[in-house]
């Protein structure tokens, strides 16, 4: 596969066109704000997702390195993961995951899909995950004495060349409304380890400055985020050669609409917001990232945190696979 250099870093193109950017006009009306939804769930790879845009130059870095083994890390359910191990089949790479938790009897959603592509699983309990890092280095290491070329990508691809990823999203969506004849107001999405949110702040410095970025987190409080998206942000911006001041406290994080089960598990809000936008609309968000995001763009529109009128988009950002296990004994 052929790349293509963006502010001078190769990429892969995993996503053949721009995802479409749709107006969503019964949700609209019913929130008193100009709501489109910017369709990442439509990214290039098995199921799509925001992971698809980090991997483009995360993918091309390994491959630009010489690697023929790419291993990364996450939760039973992790969507990075599984697209990990999707983009590593498609360049010829062998992926290696080591997930948190113990291995189901029986295999649902990403884990059903890391099945089908042929993937070696290191399943991890949750004591134990706690040293991931150092288990995952002595596999590199080896990997390494066995003559491989092992390379690693950390949770989420929350790295700042990931998030460059974010960047071109923030590009392609502000070319997009350009032609719409849009003035975006708000970005809301989802938090889970703040490489989305740090290339989307980026982005709206370049492209846009009048933009705000809301992420919802899903997992951690506010201060943490809000202190992760800066530092990857500067390190995002540097590889692309702009110093830009972003400081903790200029990024917005709400903490609000984690759930009462916490990350990675259904919540009320999340899954009324999911009933809500698959009957206004037919989209179908997750129950762990986008359903808990569009849930808090719900609340903060009716308690009026948007202008009335103000254009706000929402970046569907994926994570369809875990439908198929979080969802199946929920009431609706
Ligand atoms: C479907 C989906 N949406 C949103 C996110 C959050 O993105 P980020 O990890 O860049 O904050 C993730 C991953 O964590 C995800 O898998």
């Amino acid at each position: 596969m052929e790349t293509s250099l963006y502010y001078g870093l190769p990429r892969f193109c995993f996503t053949e066109h721009a995802t479409p950017l749709e107006y969503a006009p019964r949700l609209s009306e019913k929130l008193g704000i100009k709501l489109y939804i910017k369709r990442d769930d439509k990214t290039g790879l098995v199921t799509g997702g925001n992971k698809v845009r980090k991997l483009e130059f995360l993918m091309a870095d390994a491959v630009k390195k010489g690697a023929d083994v790419v291993l990364t890390t996450g939760s039973l359910q992790s969507n990075h993961a599984m697209l990990t191990c999707a983009a590593a089949n498609k360049l010829g790479l062998e992926p290696v995951l080591v997930l948190k938790g113990k291995e189901p009897a029986r295999l649902q959603g990403n884990l059903l899909l890391e099945k089908l592509l042929g993937v070696r699983v290191h399943f991890v309990d949750a004591e134990e995950y706690r040293e991931v890092y150092d288990f995952m280095e002595e596999m590199m290491a080896d990997l390494q004495a066995k003559g491989r070329n092992p390379y690693f990508i950390p949770v989420g691809g929350s790295t700042p060349l990931g998030a460059v990823g974010y960047v071109a999203a923030a590009e392609e969506l502000f070319q997009q409304a350009g032609e719409m004849g849009l003035n975006v107001d708000y970005i809301v999405n989802a938090v889970g380890s703040g490489g989305t949110s740090a290339g989307l702040e980026v982005g709206v410095r370049l492209f846009n400055k009048s933009t705000r970025v809301v992420g919802i987190s899903v997992d951690a409080e506010k201060s943490v985020f809000q202190q992760e998206i800066a530092r990857i942000a500067a390190g995002c911006a540097s590889l692309i050669a702009k110093s830009l001041d972003i400081k903790p406290e200029d990024v917005i994080v709400i903490d609000e609409y984690i759930g009462e089960a916490g990350y990675g598990k259904p919540s009320r809000a999340g899954n009324s917001a999911i009933e809500l936008v698959a009957a206004c609309e037919g989209i179908i968000l997750d129950p762990v990232y986008s359903g808990k995001a569009m849930g808090g763009l719900i609340d903060l529109a009716r308690q009026g945190y948007f202008n009335p009128g103000s254009t706000v988009v929402f970046f569907h950002t994926g994570g369809i696979p875990a439908i198929f296990d979080l969802l199946q004994d929920q009431k609706f």
